[in-house]
């Protein structure tokens, strides 16, 4: 019997049983003239079946240069917004509406604008892992592949705000002598990382270089090799001629790390209050085959945004994208 068409956040259709979901994601691509959009932390499946695979910054560019109609974003809901802003003239779709970002809502607008006013004479730096609100109060947007790069290319006496992440303010206030102001944010997956389950890993694998993200508490990337975007840490794996590496990021980018370098080992740090899981983000794990099968069928739910939002948006990104371009990164 049909079951009615249903709602919450996505499609909620089932997928007939004799249809082989992979083949018909691809011709829906064709079809629609439609791109698959991917970010690390994705299921695997996810990853396999997109057209580009990337971290936030490599997603923005892909956006900003293709020539398809429909973008699909397999990510959450500040990426999809990002590349509303960057192709207002595109329809951007994103297979579940409910895939937030915990840091991104760790920064409600009307707060962060009160913060922004009451620093008139700085300069605003935000993180992409922000609301389209943030951005219009935003003069130059980072990832984590750019803002160490990006607050270098400020005077070093620049008055400076950064913005949500405390953690990755902090790391770049450190390693380039700056003192931004730092709005208090974080992410709930990189905050719990168990230092004392690190140090023991460190300890039974003395040889494996440790590789963290920035969105790390302190201690943790006190005791890290390496500190990087996502893009970065795979990067590094796959140029690396060690055999076994202690991974403190989401678990989504051990699928790439091992497609880049097969047979080599990938360490998982647990939480503290979970020491037999490794950390995912359950808001990208909400973008699924069958989620992402139905939202290229019915084209929904789509990501739109106000033009007035999209063109004050627009400006802090693209000076992103033309700093990064002038730097080479
Ligand atoms: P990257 O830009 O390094 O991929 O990070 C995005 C993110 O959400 C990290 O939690
Ligand atoms: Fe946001 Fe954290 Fe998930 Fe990244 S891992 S998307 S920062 S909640």
């Amino acid at each position: 019997m049909k079951q009615e068409w249903s709602y919450k956040g996505f499609v909620d259709e089932p997928v007939p049983g004799d249809i082989d979901v992979k083949s018909e994601i691809r011709e829906l691509c064709r079809q629609k003239n439609a791109i698959i959009l991917a970010h690390y932390y994705t299921e695997g499946e996810i990853q396999d079946i997109a057209d580009y695979v990337g971290d936030s910054l490599g997603l923005a560019r892909v956006a900003a240069g293709t020539d398809a109609d429909i973008i699909v974003m397999c990510g959450v809901h500040f990426m999809a917004e990002t590349n509303k802003i960057l192709c207002p003239n595109k329809k951007i779709l994103l297979p579940d509406l409910n895939a937030d970002c915990s840091l991104a809502e760790s920064c409600p607008a009307n707060e962060f604008e009160a913060f922004v006013k009451r620093h008139p004479d700085h300069t605003v730096l935000s993180y992409v892992n922000t609301s389209a609100a943030i951005k219009t109060l935003t003069d130059v947007v980072v990832t984590s592949g750019n803002a160490r790069q990006i607050v270098e290319s400020f005077p070093k006496d620049a008055k400076l705000i950064f913005g949500p992440d405390y953690n990755l303010g902090r790391y770049i206030n450190s390693i380039t002598g700056r003192e931004m102001l730092l709005w208090d944010g974080g992410c709930h997956v990189h905050e719990r990382f168990s230092v004392t389950e690190l140090k023991r890993l460190k300890e039974s694998y003395p040889d494996a270089p440790v590789l963290a993200h920035p969105e790390c508490k302190k201690d943790i990337l006190d005791l890290a090799d390496v500190i990087g975007s996502t893009a970065a840490l795979l990067k590094f794996v796959s140029r690396s001629d060690k055999k076994a590496f202690i991974i403190v990021t989401e678990s989504g980018i051990l699928h790439q790390m091992k497609k880049e370098a097969p047979g080599k080992e990938f360490i998982t740090v647990p939480s503290d209050e979970n020491l037999s899981a490794c950390n995912e983000c359950n808001y990208m794990r909400l973008n699924t085959l069958n989620k992402l099968y139905n939202t290229l069928k019915f084209e929904c739910p789509e990501v739109t945004l106000p033009a007035d939002v999209i063109e004050r948006a627009a400006k802090p990104i693209q000076r992103m994208l033309e700093i990064s371009d002038r730097l080479g990164l």
